[in-house]
């Protein structure tokens, strides 16, 4: 679609379509598309007509408007909505379902040349542009596909475009213009100018109402990243909900229980805990050596905690905590994941141990409402590089939960759960579990990935000796780096044989 200037929305039959010339060309002389249903040809018709008396006349932005909202469009005011350039595809969602219930006759009209062009209805309604032949004028509706759910789910949205709307008895126009970062534009904006007394301030307001009702946010796993395909540009993704049974996390009962009881647990008695007064915010921190389980407990949390909103803060994006925040604000229940926050708090930090970015996120926490509905979940290996600046700032993470390594019992649980499918000769796991004292849970999954590799064609069986095998191998790669990492001194906490952190 799109090679017609005119597209007409039309949630209703019945609708008059515009600015389609008599002979099938818009006023742009481009070619009209096929149209799908007769209804939409009985409007070009219409139009046509009008398109015919009109002949020679090319309509501008400011003609079409001042021809729907009649005549003293000059006493009118024009009222703007403003969101940050990351909502566009909410702002299209309210705007659409607003549109779709409001009952009125919409048209659309696209505007094409609007790019490094900022102007507002204000400038159209006057005609400053009208003599720009490079300047926004009607042509194409450009649309641009947003990120709406996770699997690649998009939905349309106008980068900038006119809808005209008659409810029968007051004409207005609502224009919406998505961010355009390179042009200095970062928010999305929906501007209106009606002919009804306070219509504009009210359809502005509805529409703000509706972008958070129909908010696609709103439930999912988001992560946000800043920066990394232009500047000012928020990247953000969504991801499938994690699938995690409780029997998937291996962690001891009493430190499983803390978790719980601080994330769902709160979320569970939500109402009892409000009406004695009792916060619902609140601040969970996880520490411990690489590879016990961290992220795979924020996995577990997110799999569990089904229709609250998650968003993830990666990378280089700890400066978007404020979005963060605001997001999470607006759609709690919700819960905030920063992971290795010690990394991203450095970062930026101009001395060792200053974290002005970590600081910036306990003052995100404290300025949330105590009732606010908002778990954070903060990750670290090195807690102790962020004690001094979370004991400066007391209050805002209210439990912080040791992960250590697995002991013998975890081993073994570990052991059976990575054990998959394969049939391992009885002992092997005895062996493993007794030798192998001191290695992370990652090891102990990459153990039996090795002891599997090792069995080759004899799998699904695995003797001992390849759980053996792997294990020394495993073993000796622990070996090496700890004595790299520690200059031959072993130490308990410096187990670097961790597969998925090198
Ligand atoms: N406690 C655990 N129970 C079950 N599997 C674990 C556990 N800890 C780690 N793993 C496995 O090891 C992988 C790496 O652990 P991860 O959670 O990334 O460690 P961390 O974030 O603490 O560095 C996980 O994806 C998971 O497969
Ligand atoms: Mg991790």
């Amino acid at each position: 679609m799109g090679s017609g200037g005119w597209f007409a929305y039309a949630p209703r039959s019945g609708v008059a379509a515009a600015g389609v010339a008599g002979d099938g060309r818009t006023p742009d002389g481009d070619l009209r598309p096929e149209l799908a249903d007769v209804g939409r040809l009985l409007r070009r018709g219409v139009r046509g007509v009008v398109g015919v008396a009109r002949a020679g006349e090319v309509p501008t932005l400011t003609s079409i408007l001042l021809e729907h909202l009649g005549p003293g469009v000059d006493a009118l005011d024009v009222v703007e909505e403003a969101w940050a350039g990351y909502e566009h595809v909410n702002v299209q969602a309210g705007l659409d379902a607003w549109l779709a219930a409001s009952g009125a006759q919409v048209e659309v009209v696209g505007i094409v040349g609007f790019q490094h062009r900022p102007f507002g209805l204000g400038d159209l309604l006057t005609g400053v542009h009208g003599h720009d032949p490079f300047g926004p004028r009607p042509g194409n509706v450009a649309r641009t596909n947003l990120p709406s759910g996770p699997d690649g789910a998009v939905r349309a949205c106008v980068r900038c475009g006119l809808y005209l709307l008659d409810d029968g008895t007051s004409r207005s126009v609502v224009l919406l213009r998505g961010a355009e970062p390179e042009t200095g534009i970062d928010q999305v904006t929906v501007q209106v100018v009606s002919t009804g007394d306070g219509l504009a301030a009210h359809t502005a307001a509805q529409v703000r109402e509706a972008a958070l009702r129909e908010n696609v946010f709103r439930g999912q796993v988001l992560s946000f990243g800043g920066e990394m395909f232009g500047r000012g540009r928020t990247v953000l993704a969504f991801h499938r909900r994690p699938e995690l049974a409780a029997d998937q996390l291996v962690l001891p009962s009493t430190t499983l229980a803390a978790v719980e009881r601080q994330v769902v647990g709160v979320a569970a008695h939500k109402e009892r805990l409000l009406a004695a007064r009792q916060h619902l915010k609140r601040g969970l921190l996880l520490y411990g050596p690489p590879g016990v389980g961290k992220t795979h407990t924020v996995r577990y949390l997110t799999a569990s905690l089904t229709g609250t909103t998650v968003i993830q803060l990666t990378g280089n994006a700890l400066h978007l905590i404020g979005e963060a925040c605001s997001v999470a604000r607006a759609l709690q229940p919700s819960m905030v994941v920063v992971e290795d926050v010690d990394l991203i708090a450095e970062d930026r930090g101009m001395h060792p141990g200053h974290h002005p970015l970590l600081f910036q996120l306990l003052n995100e926490m404290d300025g949330l409402a105590e009732d606010a509905d908002v778990i954070f979940v903060l990750t670290t290996n090195r807690a102790d590089l962020l004690e001094p600046a979370l004991a400066a700032r007391p209050g805002r993470v209210d439990q912080a939960i040791a992960l250590d390594l697995p002991d013998e019992h975890g081993r073994r649980a570990l052991f059976e759960l990575y054990r998959g499918g394969l049939e391992v000769e009885p002992g092997a796991a005895d062996d493993a579990v007794a030798r192998s004292e001191g290695v992370t849970a990652s090891f102990l999954k990459e153990l039996l990935r090795r002891a599997a590799l090792v069995a080759g064609d004899r799998l699904p069986r695995v003797s001992r000796s390849d759980v053996d095998e792997a294990l020394e191998e495993l073993l000796d790669t622990r070996n090496a780096m700890t004595r790299v990492l520690l200059g031959g001194t072993p130490h308990p906490d410096g187990d670097a044989a961790d597969p998925d952190q090198p």
